[in-house]
């Protein structure tokens, strides 16, 4: 008898994490590598943040504080949802903890019983499916075909919904996609989510401050406020203010679920950093500025992307409408033979081929769609353009 649990022998290492560590450690070795890999914005953490963070040492604010997060963070983002997404929160329906992740793992051990089943719509966040099994749920993909811009269609939802079904998980801006979910788009959604009152819907907003083209972010909330008795809200400071270190996300919701959130938070880590929590608020309440000159940098990186890979017609990108990925479809290249005759069977195939080459993307698998991998567009110009020429060229090798 394995002296290991099931649970956590039925999960895998988070596959991002590990290409990135891989590709570190080629660094290392000496070798060049253009790293596509990361989730994280190459930004540094503004100064003012870090400046909030380093305040609050020297004041001594660095002793436990409530599980939930202090008053005046909770007061930080309950004013951001008003500000930002027009939504109403009390101090009882808001919790923070160690990023959002941790958020979405408390959330599903909170309400989570074995054979319980979340919806999780592919290509999606690779931890979704690990969470949801390590909490004893079952995850049940659906499908988004590139065809429907890798969004949900409403009718697969509805065919997917079980009376066993708790939560759908809706991440909009995508990662790995970028595909953000308009207003009507939510509508159609919410149409059939009213159908089904046993049904939660977890919205994963960690991207909502990086989208392009002058689009809108909208929350289903925004669009059917009926639903709010049984949505919760995951946002966090990792994506938006370059606060990836800081670990801190945080969660809106009805206050029965934050109060089950809180115990299982206060039997585990207790709470996030409390010098993490003086500078999530600077963040969130003085972050205009900071926002808005890096939606136009990620923008112009994306269009560089998009210039340079198009040069190549076997790679097909996908326009990302937010985030900071592009998710390129490779099938033409699947059966295609490396020089030393190795085929290249699927996606995880040709990253493991780019990465000796020296780029590291992740493979599409990971993210629960195939013939597809992910770049990160989270890196400088010339990086951009010497990854592009370094993918075309390792591409153009194989017969
Ligand atoms: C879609 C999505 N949700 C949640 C997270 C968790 O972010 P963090 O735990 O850093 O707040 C990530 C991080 O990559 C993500 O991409």
């Amino acid at each position: 008898m394995s002296f290991f649990s099931k649970k956590v022998t039925r999960i895998q290492p988070s596959p991002t994490i590990s290409i990135t560590a891989k590709a570190k450690k080629l660094k290392q070795e000496g070798k060049k590598i253009i790293d596509f890999s990361a989730g994280e914005p190459d930004f540094d953490t503004p100064d003012n943040v870090k400046d909030a963070g380093i305040k609050a040492i020297k004041e001594g604010q660095t002793k436990y504080t409530p599980v939930n997060g202090t008053k005046e963070l909770n007061e930080a983002i309950i004013k951001k949802f008003k500000r930002e997404n027009n939504l109403v929160f009390n101090p009882e329906e808001i919790t923070v903890g160690c990023g959002g992740k941790q958020v979405i793992y408390n959330a599903l051990l909170a309400t989570i019983e074995k054979g319980d089943e979340i919806i999780i719509p592919s290509p999606f966040w690779v931890s979704y499916p690990d969470i949801t099994i390590l909490v004893e749920g079952e995850p049940v993909v659906l499908d988004c075909s590139l065809e429907n811009n890798f969004k949900i269609n409403p009718q697969d939802l509805e065919n997917k919904i079980t009376n066993r079904t708790k939560w759908l998980i809706l991440n909009s801006p995508s990662n790995p996609t970028g595909a953000m979910y308009t207003e009507q788009e939510l509508q159609n959604l919410a149409k059939i989510l009213l159908k089904h009152p046993h049904v939660w819907i977890m919205c994963d907003d960690l991207y909502e401050h990086i989208i392009f083209d002058d689009l809108e972010f909208k929350n289903i909330l925004q669009v059917e406020s009926s639903l709010k008795s049984r949505t919760f809200i995951v946002n966090g400071v990792s994506k938006a203010y370059a606060m990836t270190g800081w670990r801190l996300g945080y969660g809106a919701g009805p206050k029965e679920l934050i109060k089950e959130i809180s115990k299982i938070q206060s039997q585990s880590t207790t709470h996030t950093s409390s010098i993490s929590q003086f500078a999530a608020i600077e963040a969130l309440d003085n972050s205009d500025e900071f926002i808005k000159k890096n939606k136009t940098i990620f923008q112009e990186r994306r269009d560089l992307f998009f210039s340079k890979i198009k040069e190549y017609q076997s790679l097909k990108a996908f326009l990302p409408q937010g985030s900071f990925y592009v998710y390129v479809g490779c099938d033409e290249l699947m059966g295609k033979k490396k020089e030393d005759g190795t085929e290249i069977k699927n996606d995880l195939d040709l990253s493991d081929y780019l990465l000796d080459e020296g780029v590291a993307v992740v493979p599409g698998e990971a993210f629960g769609y195939s013939n597809f991998f992910r770049i990160s567009f989270a890196t400088s110009n010339e990086n951009i353009i010497e990854g592009c020429k370094k993918i075309i060229s390792a591409c153009q090798k194989l017969k």
